[in-house]
C-alpha cells in the first residue's frame, strides 16, 4: 500500500539529487563556467539559453521561463505525475521510498501545532464542564451547533491548569512558552495566560489553530486577551473566521470585514458565514492580499462612530493600491452604538444583508470624506479637495478605475478635466524617487509581472533563494507583525533555512511546492542576480533586512501614535511607545 511519502524524505532527496545527471542524460550538456548550457528542450531555438546550475540543483531556460529542480524536470521532461517522479529519482540515486507516516521526522512547529490543539480540546471540554460559561454564550443568542464549528471553550479560574496539565515536561514548557499560552515571571516560575475566560480558537487557512482569543465573561479590564506573536501566530496576516468561511461555503462571492471575534460568531449563528475579522489591528496589505485571493468584493463593516470612520479610512488607504478592475471596496457604517453582532441579534440576518447591499461603494465613501473636509461652497474649497485626493488617487495602480475616479472627482470639484489632471500631475513630477544602496545594487528582472522596480521583501526572498546560507545568521524578530506584502513568506524562508542549515534552492523550491504563497519562487529563482567577485549575497540580505526593520519600526511607531490619539493605549504600549521613540530623533 502506498502512504504518504514524507516531505523531509522528498527535500532531503533534492538537496542530494544531481540536476545535472538527471538533465544531461537526457539533454546534451556543455559545461560553461560553473553551469552548463544547452537548447531548451522545451522550445525551439538554435542558440543555447537553457542553463543548469548544479550548485543551486536548479535548471532555468532564458528563452521560454521554464525552470524548476530535478523533480520538475522530470514531470515536464518525461510527463511523470510528481509522486513519479520522486520514485524515479529515488531508483536513480539507489534509496528507497518511505511511505509510512509515522516514519516522518516530525517538523519543529509540528509540536507546536499539536500541543495548541490538545490545549484547544481542553478548553473546549472545560466549556461544557462550566455552566456559567455555558450560559454567557446562551445569552449571547449562541448555540452549541455555532460553539461547535468555532470551537468555543473556557479557560477556567486558576493559574495553572494549562500549565499543569500539559507542562509535564522541560520541553513542553518550553513550548508552551513558544505558542504564548503561558507566560514566564522573572523568578523564572510560570503561569497561564489566560484564566476565566471565553476562548476563540484563531485558526490559519488550514484549520491549524494558531492562537487564542479570550474575553471575561464580567466587566473586567482587558476585555480580550490575544495570543501574543509567536512563529505560528502574525496578527499583521491572519483573518478570524476565514477558515469557517472556506468551510461553510461551497463559493464566497464576498467577504465582509468585521472588528470582533463576536461579530464573526454572531453573524455566522445567524447564516451570515463570510464574515472575518482583524484582530484587533488595522487592516494590513496582507489582509487585503488573503481576502482578494478568494473573492472580489470586500465589505468593511465599522461602527458609525469617529473610530470607526477613522478606522475605515486606514483600510482604505490600505485598499487603494490594490483596487483594480472587476475588485469592489465597500463600507458598511453602522448606527451608532452597533456593532455587526448586536445589529444581527437585534433587526435579523435579512436587515443585515441589506445594509451590505446598500454599502457604500469606496469612491464615494473617498469623496464624501474628503468633502466634509474642505469647504465645498468655494473654489478654493474644491481645489482643495482636488489637492487632498490626489496622493491617494496616486496610490491606486494605473487603469480604468483610477480614471473613472479622476472623472468622478472632476465633476465633484466642478473642475474642467484638464484642469483637474494638472493638479494631479504635479505629484508624479515631485515624488521623490527613492533609492537606496541596495536597490541599485541588485536589479531583479522582474519577469512580466507588472511594472515598478521589486519589493524590499521580494529582493530579500530572492536573495535567499539564491544563496540560502545568507539566512542563517537573519534575526526575523526585528520585522515580526510588518504589513509588507510576503514579509511572512519570507520570514518562513529564513525559519526554514534557519532549521535546516545545508538547505539548497532546489531544496527551498521543494520545501514550498505546494505553499499557495510559495507558488512565485520559482520565478524569483529563476531571476538573475549579478554573477561577480563583489558580489555577497549575505550583505545584500543583512541590508535589506536592516530597512525592513526600520519599516517594521516606523510602523509601530504609527500604530501606537494612532492608537495615543485614540486614547486606548495600554501601559504596556506605552512603555513600548517611549522605548521606540527613545533617541531616535533623526531615524524617522
Ligand atoms: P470590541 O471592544 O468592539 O468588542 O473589540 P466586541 O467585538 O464588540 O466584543 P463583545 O461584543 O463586547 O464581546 C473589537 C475587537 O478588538 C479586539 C478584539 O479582537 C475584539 O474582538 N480587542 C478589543 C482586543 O484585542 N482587546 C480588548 O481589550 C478589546
Ligand atoms: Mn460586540
Amino acid at each position: 500500500m502506498s502512504g504518504l511519502i514524507p516531505k523531509q524524505f522528498i527535500v532531503d532527496l533534492i538537496d542530494r539529487a544531481d540536476v545535472v545527471e538527471v538533465v544531461g542524460r537526457r539533454v546534451q550538456l556543455k559545461k560553461a563556467g560553473k553551469e552548463y548550457k544547452a537548447c531548451c528542450p522545451f522550445h525551439d531555438e538554435k542558440t543555447p539559453s537553457f542553463t543548469v546550475s548544479p550548485g543551486k540543483g536548479f535548471y532555468h531556460c532564458f528563452g521560454c521561463g521554464e525552470h524548476g529542480n530535478a523533480l520538475d524536470f522530470l514531470m515536464q521532461y518525461d510527463h511523470m505525475e510528481f509522486v513519479e517522479a520522486v520514485e524515479a529519482l529515488a531508483g536513480v540515486m539507489g534509496v528507497e521510498v518511505p511511505r509510512e507516516e509515522s516514519q516522518r521526522p516530525a517538523r519543529s512547529y509540528d509540536a507546536l501545532f499539536e500541543l495548541v490543539s490538545r490545549v484547544e480540546h481542553f478548553f473546549e471540554a472545560q466549556l461544557k464542564a462550566h455552566e456559567p460559561a455555558v450560559a454567557y454564550l446562551k445569552a449571547r443568542g449562541i448555540d452549541g451547533a455555532t460553539a461547535k464549528r468555532f470551537g468555543l471553550g473556557y479557560a477556567p479560574a486558576g493559574w495553572s491548569n494549562v500549565l499543569d496539565k500539559f507542562g509535564t515536561s522541560k520541553e513542553a514548557i518550553e513550548r508552551l512558552l513558544a505558542t504564548g499560552l503561558i507566560i514566564r515571571k522573572d523568578n523564572g516560575k510560570h503561569y497561564d495566560r489566560f484564566r476565566e475566560r471565553i476562548m476563540f480558537p484563531i485558526r490559519d487557512t488550514r484549520g491549524r489553530t494558531i492562537g487564542f482569543g479570550g474575553r471575561v465573561m464580567a466587566n473586567e479590564e482587558p476585555k480580550y486577551l490575544n495570543s501574543p506573536e509567536t512563529v505560528l501566530f502574525h496578527k499583521g496576516r491572519e483573518l478570524y473566521g476565514l477558515y469557517e468561511a472556506r468551510q461553510a461555503l461551497r463559493s464566497i462571492d464576498r467577504l465582509v470585514v468585521v472588528e470582533g471575534y463576536m461579530d464573526v460568531v454572531g453573524l455566522a449563528r445567524h447564516g451570515i458565514d463570510f464574515a472575518t475579522a482583524t484582530l484587533g489591528t488595522a487592516t494590513t496589505d496582507e489582509h487585503l492580499n488573503r481576502l482578494f485571493r478568494m473573492c472580489d468584493e470586500v465589505i468593511f463593516s465599522f461602527d458609525g462612530d469617529r473610530a470607526g470612520r477613522a478606522a475605515a479610512w486606514r483600510a482604505l488607504e490600505n485598499a487603494l493600491p490594490q483596487i483594480k478592475e472587476g475588485r469592489q471596496v465597500r463600507f458598511v457604517f453602522l448606527p451608532e452604538g452597533q456593532d455587526p453582532d448586536s445589529y444581527v441579534q437585534e433587526k435579523g440576518a435579512d436587515a443585515f444583508v441589506t445594509a451590505l447591499d446598500e454599502a457604500l461603494p469606496l469612491s464615494d465613501f473617498l469623496i464624501e470624506e474628503l468633502s466634509s473636509q474642505v469647504n465645498m461652497a468655494s473654489v478654493d474649497g474644491r481645489a482643495r479637495l482636488a489637492e487632498l485626493a490626489r496622493p491617494l488617487i496616486g496610490l491606486i495602480p494605473p487603469g480604468v478605475y483610477r480614471e473613472l475616479l479622476t472623472e468622478r472627482l472632476a465633476e465633484t470639484v466642478g473642475l474642467p478635466g484638464h484642469k483637474l489632471e494638472a493638479i494631479l500631475a504635479k505629484d508624479e513630477a515631485t515624488r521623490p524617487v527613492k533609492t537606496s544602496v541596495a536597490s541599485t545594487r541588485l536589479r531583479v528582472r522582474s519577469q512580466g509581472s507588472g511594472p515598478g522596480k521589486p519589493s524590499i521583501v521580494r529582493r530579500a526572498i530572492t536573495l535567499i533563494l539564491h544563496s540560502p546560507a545568507g539566512a542563517l545568521n537573519v534575526d526575523v524578530e526585528g520585522f515580526a507583525g510588518i504589513s509588507k506584502p510576503g514579509s511572512d513568506l519570507l520570514r518562513d524562508l529564513i525559519e526554514t533555512v534557519q532549521a535546516e542549515p545545508n538547505m539548497t534552492t532546489a531544496g527551498l523550491l521543494e520545501r514550498f511546492r505546494n505553499d499557495p504563497e510559495g507558488q512565485h519562487l520559482g520565478k524569483l529563482a529563476a531571476t538573475e542576480v549579478p554573477d561577480s567577485e563583489e558580489f555577497d549575497p549575505a550583505a545584500e540580505l543583512t541590508d535589506c533586512i536592516a530597512q525592513l526593520n526600520i519599516s517594521a519600526r516606523r510602523e509601530k511607531i504609527t500604530f501606537l501614535i494612532e492608537k495615543q490619539r485614540l486614547g486606548s493605549l495600554t501601559d504596556s504600549e506605552r512603555n513600548e511607545l517611549r522605548e521606540l521613540t527613545r533617541g531616535s530623533g533623526t531615524a524617522g
